[in-house]
């Protein structure tokens, strides 16, 4: 099994991603989930966390990291996902607690450790990824690559040019991008080809199990905000595209790009700044996703949830 630590702000789209990967103990050995603030304060998300192992039978160590990004003050996104980040269901109380180690911490001494290079799949903002690579630049060379969700080449959901992600810890991301690692990068204008239908949440429904129930009622709620302020025919699964990606890659095809993040401008702060048609030259640094098979997509999810 490919070794994997997901960095996560659950979040209604990072549990169903933190549920996918946890249906597939055989592609993928989950070493940890480290949290970061996003979607909501750290406290939150670092809960909901382990809700979700509780949920899926794991005891998967999760890890707490930091509670806001690295220079501006925390924006949240609890109009989206509920003011506790997993809105709209009952989910089973933990049953371990957060591992006293600091995130930050965890990804170093595992990352210094490792006896092969681990995969990150990263969620939500940046943060723990950059403080890691600011204390221990080593690591990098053990870190197989990255991929992660966030960034647009074309609208943004945060501000017209930023997506929620990169807006919240810009700076991290610029730290991460320029780091030299490997990095896969899905942006919104993948993750808004991959909505949840009315069949697909009937399909959860009918499963009659704790997660199917939770994922359905929890989709039910999260999709609102989007079909509303967007127009859009269902809720985009933007997390659950990263695992999606580890456990069946060719649901996907990536362009090889020179991209910065915009950590400067009053009206393009967080913007992902892509350069899809090399203008300037320079040697690509980021892999972003081009394409999606999103009927594939759903054929993966819908019985991987099945079998929780
Ligand atoms: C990203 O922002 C968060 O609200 C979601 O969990 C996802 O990671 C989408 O812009
Ligand atoms: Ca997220």
């Amino acid at each position: 099994a490919r070794p994997i630590i997901i960095d996560c702000d659950p979040g209604v789209d990072d549990a169903i991603a933190l549920l996918l990967a946890l249906a597939h103990p055989t592609a993928l050995n989950l070493l940890g989930i480290t949290t970061v603030a996003g979607n909501v304060p750290l406290h939150y998300t670092s809960q909901n966390a382990l809700q979700i192992c509780a949920l899926a039978k794991s005891h998967t160590p999760v890890y707490a990291g930091c509670p806001r990004p690295m220079l501006r003050a925390l924006a949240t996104a609890a109009d989206i996902h509920g003011a506790t980040g997993l809105q709209g269901t009952e989910l089973p109380a933990p049953t371990q607690s957060l591992m006293v180690q600091h995130a930050v911490a965890f990804l170093i001494d595992t990352l210094q450790q490792a006896p092969e290079p681990i995969t990150l799949a990263t969620l939500g903002p940046l943060t723990n990824i950059a403080v890691a690579l600011i204390q221990a630049p080593h690591i990098a060379q053990n870190i197989d690559h990255i991929i992660a969700m966030g960034g647009a080449i074309t609208h943004g959901n945060m501000t017209p040019s930023a997506e929620f992600n990169i807006y919240v810890d810009p700076h991290a991301a610029q730290v991460v991008f320029a780091s030299g690692i490997p990095i896969k990068l899905i942006t919104l204008d993948t993750t808004h080809q991959v909505l949840t239908t009315a069949e697909h949440l009937q399909t959860l429904r009918q499963l009659n199990t704790p997660v199917g129930k939770a994922a359905a009622d929890l989709l039910a709620h999260y999709g609102t905000p989007d079909r509303e302020r967007y127009g859009m025919a269902g809720a985009p699964l933007h997390d659950p595209c990263t695992i999606a990606y580890l456990l069946q890659p060719d649901l996907f095809t990536f362009k090889s790009t020179y991209t910065t993040v915009d950590t400067t401008s009053p009206d393009n702060l967080g913007r992902t700044v892509i350069d899809w048609w090399q203008r300037t030259g320079k040697s690509p640094n980021v892999e972003v996703a081009a394409s999606v098979n999103a009927a594939g997509f759903y054929d993966l999810l819908l019985p991987s949830l099945a079998r929780l």
